[in-house]
């Protein structure tokens, strides 16, 4: 049985560091696992233009350790009233790497995201010009959508009609959470890729309710039943290159998190590889973990792969860990029901 596995450095093709003290708490976490990393522009205000992008990767860098070499990828926030020149002109320069579509009020901070599809179809006419992918949280936000349903609805309803009306432009689903999903996904392929999350390959819905609530198992798209978890564990290992690696590792101090209303989101970044690695090998699937880690999001992106290598070992068991953030508090790190038996031992420079 294979123990110890050397891939080249992965990449995480979607990241919460959210910013200030809770950014430079973070930011060291992915970037000594991960050489890039699309970074999430729901920022409180939002990462709207190509400006504030550039401005909020320069805070991104002074955040990253000494010695490491790590590159932020960035998104914008699409709003109703985006500029399509200036989300052109951010890729052109080299600032943009693609736009984040919230559709408004479906998750954290996104009340300023898009309220009709139509009113942004100027900006994404210029993306699917450029070659600029479109990342898409999916999920319809109507209140009468019951929660397990969003992401279908939202595929029916908003991701088929899109991807008919703009048939060159690229597009990422995001943190797909189902089996509906994934086979959307792989049927839409190449033009259509999608991110798979640790904790929606390592859990399901039951996992929210294990003995109590469980805050620290919540985001959105919430986790979904069996065998949903099953089709996605299936997806991520089948070695097909519309599936790629995106944690989606989302901070909020603990007590907002433990609290009456809780905010979505996993803090995975300091365990997340050894969790997909887990899979992998539960799986049987050690060798297409590279291509799920390390080369299906390059190859989506039009990115070369990283030269770096990454090796890690199972046999260990990752305690617990609360990574301080402030006076303010602290973070709790996924910790699945299961114990997480596979870290990172180290990582080597090219
Ligand atoms: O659980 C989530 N948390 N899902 C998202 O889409 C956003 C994220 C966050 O920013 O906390
Ligand atoms: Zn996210």
């Amino acid at each position: 049985m294979t123990t110890t596995i050397t891939i080249r450095r992965p990449d995480d093709w979607h990241v919460h560091l959210r910013d200030g003290e809770m950014l430079k708490a973070v930011v060291p976490y992915t970037a000594r696992h991960f050489g890039r990393a699309i970074i999430m522009p729901n920022l409180v205000p939002p990462v709207t233009t190509s400006a504030s992008a550039a401005a909020y990767r320069d805070r991104i860098m002074a955040a990253v350790p000494r010695g490491v070499s790590f590159t932020p990828l960035m998104t914008a926030y699409l709003t109703d009233t985006t500029d399509a020149d200036d989300i052109g002109a951010g890729h052109r320069d080299g600032v943009l790497t693609a736009v984040k579509l919230y559709p408004a009020h479906a998750t954290t901070n996104s009340s300023h995201g898009v309220t009709d599809i139509k009113s942004v179809a100027p900006v994404l006419e210029a993306m699917q010009r450029a070659g600029m992918p479109l990342l898409v949280h999916g999920e319809v936000t109507s209140p009468d959508i019951d929660i397990f349903d969003r992401e279908a609805v939202f595929i029916d309803r908003v991701l088929t009609p899109l991807l008919a009306d703009f048939p060159a432009l690229k597009v990422v689903m995001e943190h797909i959470t189902t089996q509906e999903a994934a086979e959307f996904v792989a049927a839409n392929a190449p033009r259509l890729g999608a991110t798979i999350t640790p904790q929606h390959l390592m859990l399901n819905r039951n996992a929210l309710f294990v003995g109590g609530v469980r805050p620290h198992f919540y985001c959105l798209p919430v986790l979904k039943r069996e065998r949903h978890q099953i089709a996605l564990r299936k997806a991520a290992t089948s070695g097909q290159s519309c599936y790629f690696l995106g944690t989606d590792t989302a901070p909020h101090l603990r007590h907002l998190k433990e609290a009456a209303c809780g905010c979505a989101g996993v803090f995975s970044a300091p365990v997340a590889l050894g969790c997909y690695a887990q899979v992998f090998a539960e799986e049987n699937a050690l060798d297409r973990f590279e291509a799920f880690a390390s080369l299906n999001g390059p190859a989506f992106y039009g990115l070369p792969a990283n030269e770096d290598r990454i090796t890690l070992v199972s046999g260990h068991s990752n305690g617990s860990a609360m990574v301080p953030v402030s006076k303010d508090g602290e973070l709790v790190t996924f910790e699945p029901i299961e114990p997480i038996t596979w870290a990172v031992r180290n990582a080597t420079s090219a």
